[in-house]
């Protein structure tokens, strides 16, 4: 990320949520406030949305929410009671927390100067800040996720689900095996989905093409890609690491999962794996 500035991939992927609110039906993410925290309920959907490659994009970012939404409410039922967002950018879940029943106490970990800009754009939208809810400022890069929580008030001791998405292609990959390791020294029934870029070496030319593509906007954007992984290899760490029930997500599986009977082209696209790992 540029120094001192919130993420600019934050205010894209959003935008896409957002633009899946207005543009797609049925919708495979329901997310009613996607578009109050961006102040655009009253604006239209921007038509050069409509390419090939963006609702590709787009359906890949549903369904990535989606699912970790609804491996979040398997883990609410069997008695989690912590909710990790991992780099949350503008994500919205905290504040439609529909748990507070059970008292799931969320806590969004973000890069400090993205948490900052977040701040101001929900107070700009009139939403509030529910008390089911802590902020904990960390760099990933330089500091470590478990001295962030701890400032936080997090209970290492409690069953935790923690959801990272969007965010390990833009951190090395030590980084992103060390905060593994973190997640994997929590209590039993805690797991966490993330995903992750596939190597390039293994993709096949159509997805390569969008990797290529994406990847120079991103770069261009000043958030480079800088990690990627092999399924294979990255399954076999997470056994290492003492992950138990590891589940690994292709576009084929997203698909099957969340574009049965979709209209041609609403597919998540080629390069991004989904991970679900529990301990
Ligand atoms: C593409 S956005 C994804 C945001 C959110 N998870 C979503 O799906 O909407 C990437 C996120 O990673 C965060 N991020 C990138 N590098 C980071 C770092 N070194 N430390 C903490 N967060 C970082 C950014 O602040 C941003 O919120």
């Amino acid at each position: 990320m540029k120094e001192n500035c919130p993420s600019a991939t934050a205010l894209r992927v959003a935008m896409r949520r957002a633009a899946h609110q207005m543009m797609d039906e049925p919708k495979v993410f329901d997310d009613p406030l996607a578009l109050s925290i961006l102040g655009m309920e009253n604006e239209p959907a921007p038509q050069s949305w409509q390419t090939p490659l963006e609702r590709g994009l787009r359906a890949f970012l549903a369904a990535r929410s989606r699912y970790a939404e609804d491996e979040l409410h398997s883990a609410v039922k069997r008695g989690v009671r912590q909710y990790i967002v991992l780099g949350a950018g503008l994500d919205t879940f905290a504040y439609r927390n529909p748990y507070t029943e059970e008292l799931l106490h969320v806590f969004e970990v973000d890069h400090p100067a993205t948490q900052v800009w977040k701040r101001e754009r929900l107070e700009e939208a009139g939403i509030p800040i529910p008390e089911t809810l802590t902020f904990s400022p960390v760099d990933f890069e330089t500091q470590t996720l478990e001295e962030g929580l701890q400032r936080a008030g997090f209970d290492s001791g409690k069953c935790t689900f923690f959801s990272w998405l969007g965010v390990t292609q833009y951190l090395t990959s030590s980084t992103v095996i060390a905060t593994l390791r973190f997640v994997a020294s929590m209590p039993a029934g805690s797991g966490i989905v993330f995903d992750y870029t596939v190597a390039p070496s293994l993709l096949n030319p159509t997805a390569r093409l969008v990797f290529d593509s994406l990847a120079h906007r991103v770069a261009s954007a000043g958030e480079p890609f800088q990690s990627s992984f092999d399924p294979s290899l990255l399954k076999d760490s997470l056994n290492d690491m003492g992950f138990g029930q590891i589940e690994d997500l292709g576009p084929g599986d997203m698909n099957a999962r969340y574009f049965k009977g979709y209209p041609d082209k609403f597919r998540s696209g080629g390069f991004t794996h989904v991970m679900n790992a529990r301990i």
